[in-house]
């Protein structure tokens, strides 16, 4: 049996998002049926509906989601019916060469649901990242339900499935952030003040935030940068350096996607340091360094996909870490809306106004 429900969709290319009817087949074989309790706006849905992605309009838009289990299909022993869930864009195969490799963060035939959802004429919708979550119920593979201790406020826990993991990811797993270090985040959206926050738990010592904003890097401060650096008015590389004794960072953290911020953050950092690009680049960018640069600074030039996360190692860690006190999730959270406001949370991003809107259902 298949459920009407309403969802918001990107029809054609930059068009504005339309709330319509929407059709959600039963869970097949591995397959999970999840309602929805919370979803977050992340740039990439914009970059969906822009066609910055990919051109399989229309898109059922939404993927930073958490929400309980309403039924499993047959095999699936991983969730049952009732309980709370993240939903990961990647769930890892367990025999693709990476994850043979032991390296399943980078798994190359990550899961997804077989059956399609639809218009309710039948026409396919492509759900963004795998998930497709503005709506009241939708269906995943059951590994990309990932069980979480239950509890949380699920506005905040949602974000933990897209930006949160990303950028603490990208500080801790990619970069190696550890005891004592020095890091600069350039970008203090969800998911750079997230690599901040990251940071902090890892135990960093200076945690440098750049950005444009000077309301950003208020918000960066609560998040637990030790500075802060407006690079409007000064120069981030400089400032950076002035600020770790003339030597630069350890590791330095893109979260912007861009050429310039890239290069900063190369330049940034100490010799045999790391630099790690979470940021998404435009396919037009390019960037140029003397190799000289690249071979005598040492250390990594790495790019982080989705914080190299195992959602099934981090989310529920997560979840436990905010539970203590340690890991302030409802902070991401700018407000909550309906499923009717996600054009306006649009632009509210683009104005920097928030870091998170978040449709609770
Ligand atoms: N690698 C991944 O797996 C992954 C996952 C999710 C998001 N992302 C990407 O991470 C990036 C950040 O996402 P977000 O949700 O935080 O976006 P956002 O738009 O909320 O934040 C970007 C921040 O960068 C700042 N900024 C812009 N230009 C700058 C400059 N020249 N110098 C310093 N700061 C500048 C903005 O003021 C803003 O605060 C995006 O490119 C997004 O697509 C990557
Ligand atoms: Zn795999
Ligand atoms: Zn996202």
């Amino acid at each position: 049996m298949a459920h009407q429900v309403k969802g918001v969709i990107a029809e054609t290319r930059g068009a504005p998002v339309q709330l319509t009817d929407i059709n959600i087949p039963d869970p097949g074989p591995g397959e999970a049926l999840v309602r929805v309790l919370a979803c977050g706006v992340c740039h990439t849905d914009l970059h969906y509906r822009e066609g910055a992605i990919n051109d399989d309009f229309p898109f059922l838009l939404g993927h930073e989601a958490a929400g309980t289990v309403e039924s499993v299909g047959p095999g699936v022993d991983n969730v049952a019916p009732g309980d709370f869930v993240i939903l990961a864009w990647r769930a890892p195969c367990g025999s693709c060469r990476s994850c043979v490799r032991g390296r399943p963060w980078y798994c190359f035939d990550s899961r997804n649901a077989a059956q399609p959802m639809t218009l309710p004429g039948g026409r396919p919708l492509s759900p963004a990242l795998g998930i497709g979550a503005f709506a009241e119920l939708t269906l995943v593979a059951a590994g990309q339900a990932v069980k979480v201790p239950p509890g949380a406020n699920p506005a905040a826990a949602g974000l933990i499935g897209c930006g949160i993991m990303a950028g603490l990811g990208a500080a801790v797993n990619t970069g190696g952030v550890t005891r004592g270090d020095s890091v600069a985040v350039f970008g203090c959206g969800g998911v750079g003040d997230a690599a901040i926050a990251g940071s902090r738990l890892a135990g960093a010592h200076t945690i440098i935030a750049i950005d444009i904003d000077d309301r950003k890097l208020e918000w960066a401060k609560d998040f637990g940068a030790t500075h802060t650096i407006n690079a409007r008015h000064t120069d981030p590389v400089d400032a950076v350096r002035n600020l770790t004794n003339g030597n630069g960072v350890n590791v330095a953290i893109e979260a912007v996607g861009n050429p310039l911020t890239f290069e900063q953050a190369f330049y940034a950092r100490d010799h045999a340091g790391t630099v790690v690009l979470v940021g998404v680049p435009s396919p037009d960018m390019t960037i140029q360094l003397p190799l000289i640069e690249v071979f005598g600074r040492g250390g990594a030039v790495k790019s982080s996909w989705y914080g190299d996360c195992l959602p099934t190692r981090d989310f529920p860690m997560f979840i436990e870490l905010h539970q203590q006190g340690r890991l302030d999730l409802d902070r991401f959270v700018s407000e909550t809306i309906t499923i009717n406001d996600i054009e306006q949370a649009f632009h509210k991003m683009e104005r920097g106004e928030v870091l998170r809107s978040v449709v609770v259902f």
